[in-house]
Parts: structure tokens; sequence; C-alpha cells
């Protein structure tokens, strides 16, 4: 099968800080995958340089047959490529309803030649409210439209960002710590409806979490970073019996 996304011998330092070190690994359409590492082994720092939001000095990133290296990450948003971020970036003082209208893609509203025209974008605009008001019904957050995105518990904020990625058409969401700070069964809750997208939506997942025994119930494969480094990589069974993996978590 083609590789979704594609990573070959890709560095990044900051400073004399080698925060990723020739990371190569490739994912293939409809996986779910699993990022993990001890703390500042450079999982963040691999999904920024996939989304673009920083730039690799060094290898080869390539999403959907395209070279996306040095690509803006607007551009590499544009192909379908989505990251949420560890903290919540949501808008706090916007209403959930408007948060997650913000990423999609190309509304006639936007446009400032168009815009005093309401008649050339309010029918767009009400089914994107639809769709919008449909996916956070499907994640749990109806009752919750026109709150304040800061009157969310923490666990429906981490759901919000998945709704609000959700509406700018992915074909790969990247998310970084999807339960943090998130009760146990809301995490698991979390979870449950990532295995809903990729089973409705076909889509394709990098999860970067630090919640192993959730986690493992839920990938088909498992990456695992030390200092900046590929580890090793495997089934969630291989990862839990690799000795050097449980070495680095447990000091085993
Ligand atoms: N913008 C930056 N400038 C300088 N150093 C950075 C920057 N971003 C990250 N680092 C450093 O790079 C290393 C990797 O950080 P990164 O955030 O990628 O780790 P992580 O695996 O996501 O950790 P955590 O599990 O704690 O989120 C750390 O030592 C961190 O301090
Ligand atoms: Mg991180």
């Amino acid at each position: 099968m083609v590789d979704l996304l594609k990573l070959e011998h890709v560095s990044k330092s900051f400073e004399s800080l080698l925060a990723v070190n020739e990371v190569s690994f490739s994912v293939e359409p409809g996986q779910v995958v699993g990022l993990i590492g001890p703390n500042g082994s450079g999982k963040s720092t691999l999904l920024s340089l996939i989304a673009g939001t920083l730039s690799a000095d060094s290898g080869r990133i390539t999403f959907d047959g395209q070279d996306i290296t040095h690509r803006s990450a607007d551009q590499i948003f544009q192909l379908g490529l989505v990251r949420s971020f560890q903290d919540p970036s949501l808008f706090f003082r916007m209403t959930v309803l408007d948060n997650s209208l913000l990423p999609v893609k190309h509304q006639t509203g936007e446009n400032p030649v168009r815009a005093p025209f309401h008649r050339l974008w309010s029918g767009q605009e009400s089914n994107l409210a639809a769709a919008a008001g449909k996916t956070l019904a499907e994640l749990q957050l109806s009752q919750h439209y026109t709150a304040r995105a800061s009157d969310l518990s923490g666990g429906q904020m981490k759901l919000l960002e998945l709704g609000r990625s959700l509406m700018g058409e992915p074909k790969l969401l990247l998310l970084d710590e999807p339960t943090a700070g998130v009760a146990p069964k809301l995490a698991y809750t979390i979870f449950e409806e990532i295995k809903r997208l990729r089973q409705s939506l076909g889509l394709t997942f990098v999860i970067v979490e630090h919640r192993l025994e959730i986690l493992f119930d839920f990938v088909d494969t498992v990456f695992v970073m030390h200092a900046g480094s590929l580890l090793a990589h495997g089934t969630p069974a291989e990862i839990s019996a690799n000795a050097e993996v449980r070495e680095i978590y447990f000091g085993e």
C-alpha cells in the first residue's frame, strides 16, 4: 500500500540540542499510530515538523505523494494534514460553534470582495453551521454550542479540539496528547471517538499519548522516541515486551 505519510532521516536542532535525530517512519492510510516516549524525547517537535510549524534542518517528509518538507503550515493544512496541540489552543472568548468553524476551508464570507453581499455566503454559512452542529453532537457537545469555550471542562475542550480538527476535512490527524488533563473515563471516550472516526470516515491518525494503558487498546502500531531518536516500533504487544522500552519507561 502507498504510504500516506513518510519521514526519511528527519532532523531538527535547537542550538546545541538535537531534538529530533534522523527519524524515519511511514504511516499507511487508515492506520492509527501511537507515538510515545519520555518527556522531552522530541514527540511534539516531530509533530511540528510534519505539520510545518517548524522546518526540518535535514531529511524529507512526504504526505499524500507530495514533498512537504519545506511547505508552510497553511499549505500543509490545505492538503488535509491537521494537527492538534498539547495545550488546548481554543479561542476561549468565542463560542463552541464558532471555534469549530475556524478551520473550514474556502469560506466565501471571508473573501473581502464577497463579504458585503450576504446572499453570496449565507447559504454556505448555514450549511457549515449544520455540519459543525452534527460533528459537535457526535462528540457529545450539543448542549454547549452557544457556550464560550472557556466554560467547557478540560475533557470537553479536548473533544472540541478534535471536532474542530475534523471541520478542516483532514486525511491525517496528528493529535498531541488528546487526553492530557482529562479524567480516565472521558479519556477512554475520546479514544472511542477516534476509533469511530477512523471507521466511519477512514481517517488516519498519529497520536502522541502518555497514557499507554488506553493508547495500546486503540493503535495498530507504536513508534517509540528516546532523546530525539526512534528507539523502537512494533505492535502494542511487541512494544510492551520490548526490553529497551521497558528500561526507559520503567527503569527495568
Ligand atoms: N522551541 C524550542 N526551543 C528550544 N528548545 C526546544 C523547543 N521546543 C522543544 N525544545 C526542546 O526539545 C526537546 C524535545 O521537546 P518536545 O517538546 O518535542 O518533547 P516531547 O517529547 O513532546 O515532550 P513532552 O512529553 O514533555 O511533551 C526538549 O528538550 C525541549 O526542551
Ligand atoms: Mg510534547
